[in-house]
């Protein structure tokens, strides 16, 4: 990835520390810092309790692409606002997961969701704690093992890992191929830069062959200089990470997501930091469905009309 040439690689699990320790104080008390406004259609936001909406930490609407019946996937869901809108728009039929590395967001977004369901009238929501850029291993399934398997010397280090490769592969937090749209609200550039590249290729995993991914996102007029890329703290305020506009666009085809298209892109920068405009990008990008040759009967329909023939 471009982000890592030249640049200092700032270790992932200083920025997960940082960015979680932020967005902690964000779920517990609204940061106005944190927010850069966003118009959503009030018609879904009725459904949706306050103090999720007060935290409202996005920076665009993917939900505004979805359709009804669809399965979705939210990286960074924070409070919820968008898995709770995109409840409403894919409907009883649908189904919504949000994931979020900071338990103190899962927990506001768990709390709000038996409320929203009793308003919407379906109850389509589940939230799961993990890393965006590790999407097969269930935090929470992996802390349960560590409270009854305490660390204390290598051998323990050893069964660790062992058990954090069985979760991934027998009982991953987001199978393959299993998911019709990935959406994401201003949380990309959260990312480390060491961590970017296995995050696209996560997206492309997860989604089914022709499903699609549409992200909001913080992007730069320019690469982010190392000055401003050292600092732990800028990364929360969705600055430091922030790739420059077209390595941004360039990483969806580098992951195999293809036909990027430019949804919706802020004229106006959303904040100017040493002379770089830093503003709101939405695009989307296709996993491309299953080729011709290898449909079978029942494989997905294809570009070419092969495949799903099976009643
Ligand atoms: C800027 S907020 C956006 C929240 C939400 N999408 C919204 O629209 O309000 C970033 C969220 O992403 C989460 N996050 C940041 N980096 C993450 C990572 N690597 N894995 C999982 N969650 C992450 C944070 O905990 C926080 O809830």
């Amino acid at each position: 990835m471009e982000t890592r040439q030249g640049l200092p690689d700032l270790a992932p699990e200083t920025v997960a520390g940082a960015v979680a320790a932020t967005y902690a104080a964000g779920a517990r008390a609204v940061q106005p810092e944190l927010c850069c406004p966003v118009e959503y259609d009030p018609k879904w936001l009725a459904a949706i309790p306050a103090e999720v909406l007060e935290r409202d930490y996005g920076c665009g609407d993917p939900s505004r692409w979805l359709r009804p019946g669809e399965t979705v996937l939210d990286l960074g869901s924070g409070g919820g606002k968008i898995c709770f809108i995109a409840s409403q728009v894919v409907g009883p039929e649908g189904r919504v997961i949000g994931v979020d590395m900071t338990p103190d967001m899962l927990e506001l977004a768990r709390r709000a969701r038996p409320e929203v369901a009793r308003r919407v009238g379906w109850d389509n929501v589940e939230f799961r704690r993990g890393r965006i850029e590790d999407l097969a291993l269930d935090l929470e399934k992996l802390e349960e093992w560590l409270i009854a398997h305490p660390v204390r010397d290598l051998a323990g280090y050893s069964a660790l890992l062992a058990e954090t490769e069985r979760l991934r592969r027998e009982e991953p937090m987001v199978p393959d191929d299993s998911i019709d749209v990935v959406v994401s609200n201003c949380v990309l550039n959260l990312v480390a830069p060491g961590a970017k590249e296995r995050l696209f290729a996560e997206l492309h995993r997860v989604l089914r062959p022709g499903g699609r991914a549409v992200i909001s996102d913080i992007v730069a007029s320019q690469p982010v200089p190392a000055e401003l890329q050292r600092d732990p703290e800028l990364w929360s305020g969705c600055i430091s990470g922030a790739l420059e506009e077209g390595a941004f666009r360039r990483a969806f085809a580098a992951a195999g997501l293809d036909g990027l298209r430019v949804l919706a892109r802020g004229e106006e920068p959303w904040r100017v930091v040493a002379g770089i405009e830093f503003r709101s990008l939405t695009v989307a990008a296709w996993k491309p469905p299953v080729p011709v040759e290898a449909a079978s009967c029942c494989a997905p329909p294809t570009a070419g009309g092969g495949g799903g023939c099976c009643g």
